[in-house]
């Protein structure tokens, strides 16, 4: 046996004013996006904007369901319409912001495990890096340079 250890990286700013200009825009439309959500269930809205290289900027938000299984994340609904929309662009960047309708989120708010693959599936067929920006309500804003920070061991095609 011997251990293994493995690292992350991250980057924490401390408002969205410090982010970079291109970034901040980007932010700021997870934010509008974020607050158009349909989320009647948690009352927890999310929003993403994904920034493309043919200059597109894709939004998502979370879209709740009765059904509570049948409900998605704001980032898969972004990604998987890039995907739809974009087949052949990459995905550069993307931001994420939540807010929960219930108290104040100051902390940032990563993407879920389940969003976390998703989007690895991505960064994977693109051979390039996935920036992501998430933060809560306000504050912090966490930026992570690859998928790979916030999914180490990554399942992908490589062992099917
Ligand atoms: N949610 C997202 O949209 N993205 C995440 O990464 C975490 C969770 C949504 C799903 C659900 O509509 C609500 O937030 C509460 O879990």
């Amino acid at each position: 046996m011997k251990p293994l250890k493995v690292t992350s990286n991250f980057e924490v700013y401390d408002s969205i004013e410090e982010l970079p200009q291109d970034i901040q825009t980007l932010m700021r439309k997870a934010i509008s996006t974020r607050d158009d959500a349909y989320a009647p269930y948690s009352q927890f809205k999310v929003g993403a904007a994904l920034a493309l290289d043919n200059n597109e900027i894709v939004i998502g938000s979370n879209q709740e369901n009765a059904s509570y299984p049948s409900g998605l994340c704001a980032e898969r609904t972004a990604i998987y319409y890039a995907g739809a929309a974009y087949p052949e662009a990459k995905i550069q960047n993307i931001a994420i912001s939540a807010k929960s309708m219930k108290h104040k989120v100051e902390a940032a708010v990563p993407p879920c495990g389940a969003c976390r693959q998703a989007l690895v599936e991505y960064e994977v067929k693109q051979e390039a890096n996935i920036a992501v920006y998430f933060m809560g309500e306000s504050g912090q804003v966490m930026k992570a340079n690859s998928i790979k920070d916030l999914l180490p061991l990554i399942f992908d095609n490589s062992v099917l």
